[in-house]
């Protein structure tokens, strides 16, 4: 007798058969780490809010890259958490800063890590906006060219890729032009094209100590309810020379991801912010659900949405939570 139903089951079966059928698989050499890196020596300050994430010093950056390095991880993103800041995000552009020193560091160490570094002013300004204030208002023009002279002192340090995350408009071209006059012409640019205006940054903030001191940061970035213009902001910035894109966040995003991945060609990058990890974390300490398991099912549907390479705090330890 014939049967007139699909048997989904069969390919389901068993582990062995289940590999052969899965679509989708993550691996640590997709995963990118972020890190955090404060003044000072022998600095090992921990996220109240990120378990598991520290800010460190620049001299205990090889080991840790060593490490991450160990977990078949072949990239990582910097964050400069510096001490001094003022209205012009000085510190920024400096070639002895924190973010220039880490970079050096870590090229001396372990030359082919890529070293990708976020190009942005919030953690520089006294007031916290990624953007210069000029009469009360985020000025992006000139907030481009201060962003522009950052991207080139992380390449003049050593950086392999500059992402900035600002959102000010016509950042990637200013960043372009700048690297190219200055010999920078092969340098990449992984824009956060897609930058959306989240509540899920409030961890990273902590970390950065990059709340604006008044004010949102929804005039730059992204309203959640917007899908089209994702796809304008993302064109705009292939145009003006972005090698790589982002959307960020991933989770509540993954529309976006989808969406982008059709309509676009270039590598796509998703960032899993910390407040999608520190929910994950909080509820893993109460012991409410499994970290590891939703670990990965919260990076295997960010790659089957479309990414192709995801920013995750749990790069450096995925392979061992995932193997042993
Ligand atoms: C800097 C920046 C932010 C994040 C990455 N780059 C914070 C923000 O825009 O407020 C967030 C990353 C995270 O939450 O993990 N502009």
């Amino acid at each position: 007798m014939k049967e007139h139903f699909f048997r989904g089951r069969r390919s389901r079966r068993t582990e062995g058969l289940r590999s052969l059928s899965r679509e989708t698989a993550v691996s640590p050499r997709d995963l990118i780490q972020p890190l955090f890196i404060v003044e000072g020596k022998g600095k090992r300050i921990p996220v109240g809010s990120m378990p598991g994430i520290d800010r460190l010093s620049v001299d205990l950056l090889s080991r840790e890259v060593a490490e991450i390095r160990e977990g078949q991880v072949g990239a990582v993103i910097l964050f400069g958490v510096p001490e001094k800041k003022d209205a012009q995000a000085s510190g920024a552009w400096k070639e002895s800063g924190i973010v220039q020193d880490a970079i050096r560091t870590i090229k001396n160490s372990d030359p082919s890590m890529v070293v990708i570094t976020d190009v942005c002013l919030c953690a520089y300004t006294d007031h916290g906006h990624c953007g210069l204030i000029k009469n009360q208002m985020i000025d992006n023009d000139s907030s481009i060219e201060t962003l522009a002279k950052v991207a080139l002192s992380h390449a003049e340090s050593g950086a392999d890729i500059v992402a900035p995350s600002d959102m000010m408009d016509g950042r990637v071209g200013a960043i372009r032009s700048l690297l190219d006059e200055n010999g920078f012409s092969e340098l990449p640019i992984l824009s956060y094209a897609a930058k959306y205006a989240s509540a899920f940054y409030g961890p990273f903030r902590d970390a950065a100590q990059s709340a604006p001191k008044s004010g949102d940061r929804k005039s730059y970035q992204m309203d959640g309810a917007n899908r089209r213009q994702a796809m304008r902001e993302i064109a705009a910035d292939i145009e003006e020379g972005a090698d790589f894109v982002m959307v960020k966040p991933a989770l509540a995003y993954l529309d976006v991801i989808s969406e982008a991945r059709r309509r676009f060609d270039v590598p796509l990058f998703a960032y899993n912010v910390s407040g999608e990890y520190s929910l994950v974390k909080a509820a893993a300490a109460r012991g409410w659900i499994d970290e590891s398991a939703l670990m990965r099912e919260m990076l295997t549907s960010i790659k089957r949405a479309g990414a192709d390479r995801i920013i995750t705090y749990w790069a450096k330890g995925f392979r061992s939570s995932t193997t042993g």
